[in-house]
């Protein structure tokens, strides 16, 4: 059985729109990619997916039940964690003290105020505060624990955000752009990344620009342009699509082979 499928999803602004009824599924242990032009309707499909945009119609089911209409923290309980198209830390606030953020949403923490206290909460702190530190550790950022995010090289707060994306333990990863504003050295760095999470168990939902670690990581491609979905299939399938290659393709692979 799929870990999520997406059925005749749609979601418009205004008179635009911006998902037309989309349908796809995601196998367990999958690295599917969706590509397609900028404006296509990738970041809205994930902001549905992880449910900040509710979908106008159609519905998603996450391992064995339906999370359409769920809010945002009960799809991250449910195992949905994502990262953003700009990297989005609290930049006063240490990287640690982000990766952080990301684990509270396995405690009881996100029920309470920030003034409540009861028994036993600085364990429960200590142990946020550790498996954050092991995720750091994991995206090789450990030594800059207790910088400012602030600080931070560009490079560098995108694997903040992946750690703190980690940090929640999820089923189902959702990376919107890791790679855009990384140079060549670092993609290189987030593909291996991308792979040692994937054989941690974890599936993954990526929409990316770079061709070559679109080609190179996926086990499969959904192609979407206009908000709708103009093909599916394994890299080489899609790289071999006439349609794809005049709407999307023909450009970016330009840039692969340039490269
Ligand atoms: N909050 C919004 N309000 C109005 N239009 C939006 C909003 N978000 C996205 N859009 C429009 O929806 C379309 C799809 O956008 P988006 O999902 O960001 O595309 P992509 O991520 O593939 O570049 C675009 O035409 C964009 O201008
Ligand atoms: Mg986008």
């Amino acid at each position: 059985m799929a870990l999520l499928e997406i059925d005749n999803v749609r979601h418009s602004f205004g008179g635009l729109v911006a998902i037309d009824r989309v349908s796809f599924e995601v196998a367990p242990g999958q690295i599917k990619s969706v590509i397609g032009p900028n404006g296509a309707g990738k970041t809205t499909l994930f902001n549905i997916v992880c449910g900040l945009l509710r979908p106008e119609s159609g519905s998603i089911r996450f391992g064995d039940r339906s999370i359409t209409g769920f809010k945002p923290y009960q799809i991250a309980r449910a195992g949905v964690s994502r990262t953003f198209q700009n990297p989005s830390l609290f930049l006063q606030m240490n990287v640690l003290e982000n990766v952080m953020v990301g684990r509270h949403c396995r405690t009881r923490w996100e029920f309470l105020g920030c003034g409540v206290r009861w028994p036993g909460q600085p364990k429960e702190e200590a142990a946020i505060r550790e498996a954050a530190q092991t995720q750091l550790e994991y995206v090789g950022l450990a030594h800059l624990a207790e910088c400012p995010a602030g600080a931070l090289a560009f490079g560098e707060r995108r694997m903040v955000e992946l750690a703190r994306a980690l940090a929640t333990e999820p089923q189902l990863l959702l990376l919107d752009e890791p790679g855009s504003g990384l140079n060549t050295r670092e993609k290189a760095d987030l593909g291996r990344m991308i792979r040692r999470v994937r054989e941690r168990g974890v599936t993954i939902l990526l929409v990316e620009h770079d061709m070559t670690l679109v080609m190179d990581l996926s086990d499969a491609i959904l192609v979407l342009h206009n908000g709708a979905r103009i093909a599916e299939g394994t890299p080489s399938e899609i790289q071999n699509d006439d349609k794809v290659v005049r709407v999307y393709l023909g450009g970016e692979m330009n840039h692969v082979a340039a490269s």
